[in-house]
């Protein structure tokens, strides 16, 4: 199963994710951790990315596009993965069909713009893992610990109000053309494009999602 995961910034998609990949045996791939990973190494790309992840702008598509094509050739690929957070242009997208890497789903988890800037200011995460929690909507169980390793959770520096603004207006002018892309696509080739209502709680959200990636 190969599946993208498209939607707004702060619309669930790395929560999402980590029950796709489960229920799937798939690997997440998510440009953004894989990303943030580069800058907390130190490594060159890194200090190459950090000011633009920190602005909320985007990567530029060559960094990305060399990114993901390594990444898809790893073992762990072979029976699929799931895209969070790429493609986010519509070039990233012609070179993922330019490399023809085939795609069975489209999910786009919709999510209104106000809704966002509530979900990403009481946001927490695990740098190591990538695991996302809320204070208020999906609390770790106990404040500010990450579940599975006790290790603490951190707030994300792109996760302030201002950031989020850019972020999302970043997605409304360069990604979001990416729902007709792929709704056309769909049309013409054995690519399921499928919208999940994202404003439920978490588990009906899940159970939507799962419920499209099974055709059911
Ligand atoms: P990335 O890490 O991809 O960030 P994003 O797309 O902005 O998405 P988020 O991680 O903010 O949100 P999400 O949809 O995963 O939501 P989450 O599940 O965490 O990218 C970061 C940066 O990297 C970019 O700005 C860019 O600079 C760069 N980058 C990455 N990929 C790139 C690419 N392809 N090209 C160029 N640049 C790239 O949920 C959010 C919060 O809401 C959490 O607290 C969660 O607990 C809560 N929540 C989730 N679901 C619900 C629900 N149903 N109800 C209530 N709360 C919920």
């Amino acid at each position: 199963m190969r599946v993208i995961l498209l939607g707004p910034p702060g619309a669930g998609k790395g929560t999402q994710a980590q029950f796709i990949c489960d229920a799937f045996s798939i690997p997440q791939i998510s440009t953004g951790n894989m990303l943030r990973t580069a800058v907390a190494a130190g490594t060159e790309l890194g200090q190459r990315v950090r000011g633009v992840l920190d602005s909320g702008a985007l990567v530029s598509d060559e960094i990305i596009i060399d990114l993901v094509k390594e990444r898809i050739t790893q073992d762990d690929c072979a029976n699929g993965f799931l895209f969070d957070g790429f493609p986010r242009t519509i070039p990233q997208a012609q070179a993922l069909q330019a490399a023809g890497v085939p795609i069975d789903a489209v999910v786009e988890i919709s999510v209104p713009d106000e809704e966002i800037i509530k979900r990403l200011s009481g946001r927490r995460m695990h740098p190591g893992s990538g695991r996302v929690y809320h204070v208020i909507f999906n609390p770790p169980k106990v404040d500010d610990v990450d579940d599975e390793s006790g290790e603490p959770l951190i707030q994300r520096i792109d996760d302030k109000e201002a950031t989020v603004k850019e972020r999302l207006s970043v997605y409304h002018q360069q990604t979001r053309p990416l729902v007709e892309f792929y709704q056309n696509f769909s049309n013409t080739e054995s690519l399921r494009y499928v919208t999940v209502d994202g404003l439920g709680d978490v588990n009906d959200v899940q159970k939507e999602v799962l419920k499209a990636l099974r055709n059911e």
